[in-house]
């Protein structure tokens, strides 16, 4: 009988497996079935926008943690895929911070290209997926949330695609209980103008914080606190912008630091990360890490070493995105069809522990870029992807990196070559700042 493959999401993970097989099968070679269970209506997982929080229609939480007027915050150069660039979907070039909207269609593109979208069941969320040794099948359970119907079916592959970036980690600081105002996650951010006017006051110093806080200003904020366990991010902000350190607590609308400052505060946003969940699986196969480049546990960071026929793609911590998921992708495919044999398990271990001991070597974020595109290159060299010109994406990145310390309000306003055609973005028609229409129309029209 054909084999079976389900994967477990149609977020760009999900959908760069699915383009994997698809490309395998267009080139002549016998696939076997796919299908892919996404609990969402629609493909693009995070890049799926909804105005809901919470829980949605079916009682499921909402997987989006974006918002509205959300740009991408490196260059889009650094995540083209390799088989499909912006130039070849938008038919000429466009500028280099595309908006989340425009990244969805770009996302999009490709997957309808490949024709792929009847291999997906929508509105479908996995429920749970077990190993049985002697039949060395999975039976994976999953609930037709239209139907309102819960069915299992068998597999002998399962990939791992659910994303990572969804279930907030949410600490609590005294004095939560009696505030007057709002506390949220950013995962339940949507729009800024909610806080036009207002004092905000972020927790956190990572990608959340810097960008949720620069929408906050952008869209009219009276100011911004941003408060630090570890330690400030340090960019040029602007006038009402303060880092403070860790919040101590809180007391009705004043917050007070660590360092004895204190603060009126109308509004707090933890950005505080996110935590790997995957409730539909068992202690025997569920990934347990932190958000990190390399967690512990998967081969060449995809195959779940100690059952080889489950996968999990797009696990690490993201400097690389879709040309990563891409990378990972082809490399289980050729796994599944028995194009790459895989050592033994204490093979497999050894080499994730020396790929663990040089990330815990890393000196900086510049050597952390090299480390991932090091890796992301080294795994699609194994398979037929085309050849990534990493030199070039890294260069990107390492230019984001510098035009963000020179002026943290308007680094999107630079422009990046193509590692992939060698296109020189345009610069967009409406600096950053000035640009309060995220839609594709005015992203990719005239000002
Ligand atoms: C706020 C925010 C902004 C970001 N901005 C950028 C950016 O600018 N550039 C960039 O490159 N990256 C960005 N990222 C990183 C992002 O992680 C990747 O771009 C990408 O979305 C990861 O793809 P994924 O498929 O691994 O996961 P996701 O996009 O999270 O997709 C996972 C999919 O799995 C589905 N799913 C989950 N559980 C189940 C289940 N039990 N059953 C069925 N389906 C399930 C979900 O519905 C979802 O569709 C951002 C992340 C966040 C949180
Ligand atoms: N526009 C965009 O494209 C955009 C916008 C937002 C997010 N993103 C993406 O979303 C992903 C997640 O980013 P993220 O910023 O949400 O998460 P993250 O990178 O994991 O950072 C989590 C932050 O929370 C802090 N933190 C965690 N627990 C804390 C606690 N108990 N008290 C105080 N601080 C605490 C951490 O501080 P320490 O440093 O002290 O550990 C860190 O600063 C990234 O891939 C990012 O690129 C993209």
């Amino acid at each position: 009988m054909n084999k079976r493959v389900a994967v477990i999401g149609a977020g760009p993970s999900g959908l760069a497996q699915l383009r994997a097989f698809q490309s395998a099968a267009a080139k002549g070679a016998e696939i076997p079935e796919v299908v892919c269970f996404e609990k969402q209506g629609n493909w693009g997982g995070l890049w799926n926008y909804t105005w809901r929080t919470g829980l949605d229609q079916y009682g499921e939480q909402v997987h989006c943690s974006m918002y509205r007027y959300l740009w991408s915050n490196g260059p889009k150069e650094g995540l083209e895929f390799a088989d499909y660039s912006f130039d070849e979907h938008f038919g000429r070039p466009i500028a280099s911070y595309p908006p989340r909207a425009v990244l969805f269609d770009y996302i999009e593109g490709r997957v309808k290209k490949a024709g792929v979208r009847d291999w997906i069941r929508f509105n479908t969320a996995v429920r749970q997926v077990t190993f049985d040794a002697e039949s060395a099948q999975f039976t994976v359970t999953v609930h037709d949330l239209v139907n309102d119907r819960t069915y299992s079916e068998l597999f002998d592959y399962v990939v791992v695609a659910s994303g990572h970036f969804s279930t907030p980690n949410v600490p609590s600081f005294a004095g939560f209980e009696g505030f007057n105002g709002r506390v949220l996650h950013a995962h339940d951010f949507r729009d800024a103008r909610e806080f036009a006017g207002k004092d905000v006051l972020l927790i956190g110093t990572s990608y959340s914080a810097e960008d949720i806080g620069s929408q906050c200003w952008k869209y009219g904020a009276r100011s911004i606190t941003i408060s630090h366990r570890t330690k400030p991010m340090g960019f040029n902000w602007p006038d009402n912008w303060s880092e403070v350190p860790l919040l101590e607590r809180v007391d009705g609308h004043t917050a007070l630091f660590r360092d004895g400052s204190s603060k009126h505060i109308d509004a707090i946003i933890l950005c505080t990360g996110y935590v790997h969940h995957f409730p539909f699986l068992g202690d025997d196969l569920r990934l347990k890490t932190s958000n990190r480049l390399w967690p512990l546990g998967l081969y060449n960071g995809v195959v779940w070493e100690k059952n080889p026929q489950l996968f999990y793609v797009g696990m690490q911590d993201q400097w690389y995105t879709f040309n990563m998921f891409d990378a990972q992708a082809w490399y289980a495919r050729d796994v599944m069809l028995g194009r790459l044999p895989l050592p033994d398990l204490a093979t497999m271990q050894a080499e994730s522990a020396d790929w663990r001991k040089r990330e815990e070597a890393l000196a900086d974020d510049y050597a952390a870029i090299r480390y991932q595109s090091e890796y992301t290159a080294g795994l699609a060299a194994l398979t037929d992807y085309p050849p990534l010109n990493i030199e070039g994406m890294n260069e990107a990145f390492f230019q984001w990196k510098k035009h963000k310390k020179e002026d943290i309000m308007g680094f999107r306003n630079n422009s990046y070559r193509s590692a992939i055609t060698g296109t020189i973005s345009p610069p967009h028609h409406t600096p950053w700042k000035d640009a309060l229409d995220d839609s594709l129309e005015s992203y990719l029209g005239k000002p």
